[in-house]
């Protein structure tokens, strides 16, 4: 065995729909203004009582099934999220327990939109050491939970769900190159402030709310996602113009734009789910990833490049073939 492969994906969107046109009676904006400057048209928001727990098992069932494996097949849990149903058990667990899985190592990781990539590469390396047979990696975010409704300068962005994929060994590629980073000095350009050990106590007020300086973002994310890309095309010896698809995180389509840019690549062979999603942090590449799949537009044996960056700034790609 000398690779990790995913062998199944799936998704789960949350049933409430806000349009555009809804934000417009919220606060003040446009429908133009939010399509023109992200290309965000539509996003998904979960049901009060609704946690990001609940959407993984959605999105593990339909991955479990689609990969033909059983729940007790799975033999390690890692859910990438920054907005866990709880402070502990970690997401990981709770999602472990309630499909059945036997007990294993169950991890959360929290890396903001780059959850989900950080998890799969912990997958990857689990894997190739031969320290699991069947992971199930699970990017998912409640980010509607965190975001200040009355601030347009965030709320128009974001959106929820959850993506899922089952990783196993394999002899044929398989994940070719993983690269993860992070640089904690542009924590003020976007965070939340309130955690288990600092400003609890602002939890559920107005002060907790997500903290952005939207342009310095976008500016280092455009930077960013062009740099990680070309690190694992030079780390698996690929060249750009052998890419199929472009899988990325699916912040704002100028920024998308831009990227694509960077690497040569048409739009043509980019998964764009920006439009329907808005920004759903963690869960934004697994569920790209599965719209391609379904959609029949990733194909086994193609080369796809899937990469993120989130706030800290925390960043990451995976190069594969599927
Ligand atoms: N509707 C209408 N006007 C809005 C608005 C909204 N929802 N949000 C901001 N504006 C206004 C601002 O107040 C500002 O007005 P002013 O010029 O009178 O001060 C104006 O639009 C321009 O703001 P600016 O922030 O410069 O716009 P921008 O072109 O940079 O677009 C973002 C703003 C947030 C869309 C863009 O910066 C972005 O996408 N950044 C990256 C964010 C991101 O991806 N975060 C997550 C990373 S994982």
């Amino acid at each position: 065995m000398k690779y990790s492969r995913i062998v199944g994906t799936g998704r789960y969107l949350p049933e409430k729909v806000l349009t555009n046109f809804d934000l417009e009676k919220m606060v003040d904006t446009s429908d133009e203004w939010i399509r023109t400057r992200t290309g965000v048209e539509r996003r998904h928001a979960v049901a009060d009582d609704q946690t990001t727990s609940d959407m993984c098992v959605e999105a593990a069932k339909v991955a479990i099934e689609d990969a033909g494996i059983d729940v007790t097949d799975i033999d390690m849990v890692l859910v990438g999220t920054t907005t866990p149903d709880l402070i502990f058990p970690n997401a990981a667990t709770l999602v472990q327990h309630r499909l059945g899985i036997p007990p294993c190592p169950a991890i959360g990781m929290e890396a903001a939109c780059t959850s989900f990539i950080y998890a799969l590469t912990t997958a990857d390396k689990f894997i190739k050491a031969g320290e699991a047979k069947c992971a199930l990696v699970i990017g998912a975010e409640c980010i509607t939970k965190i975001v200040d409704w009355t601030d347009r300068n965030t709320c128009v962005l974001f959106g929820d769900g959850a993506g899922a994929v089952i990783v196993k060994p394999s002899d044929e590629a398989g994940i070719l190159a993983t690269h993860l980073g992070a640089d904690g000095q542009y924590k003020e350009l976007l965070y939340y402030p309130v955690g288990a050990s600092k400003e609890l106590h602002k939890a559920g007020t107005d002060e907790a709310a997500i903290t952005m300086v939207g342009n310095e973002v976008f500016k280092v994310a455009v930077k960013t996602l062009g740099n990680v890309a070309t690190e694992v095309l030079h780390k698996a010896g690929v060249e750009q113009s052998e890419l199929d698809w472009l899988i990325p995180h699916q912040a704002n389509l100028r920024i998308i734009q831009a990227t694509a840019k960077r690497l040569n690549l048409p739009m043509e062979k980019v998964i764009l789910t920006v439009q329907d999603h808005g920004n759903t942090s963690a869960a934004s590449v697994p569920m790209a990833l599965d719209v391609g799949r379904r959609d029949g537009r990733v194909k086994p044996g193609q080369l796809v490049l899937m990469e993120a960056f989130g706030g800290g700034f925390t960043w990451g790609s995976v190069l594969m073939r599927m």
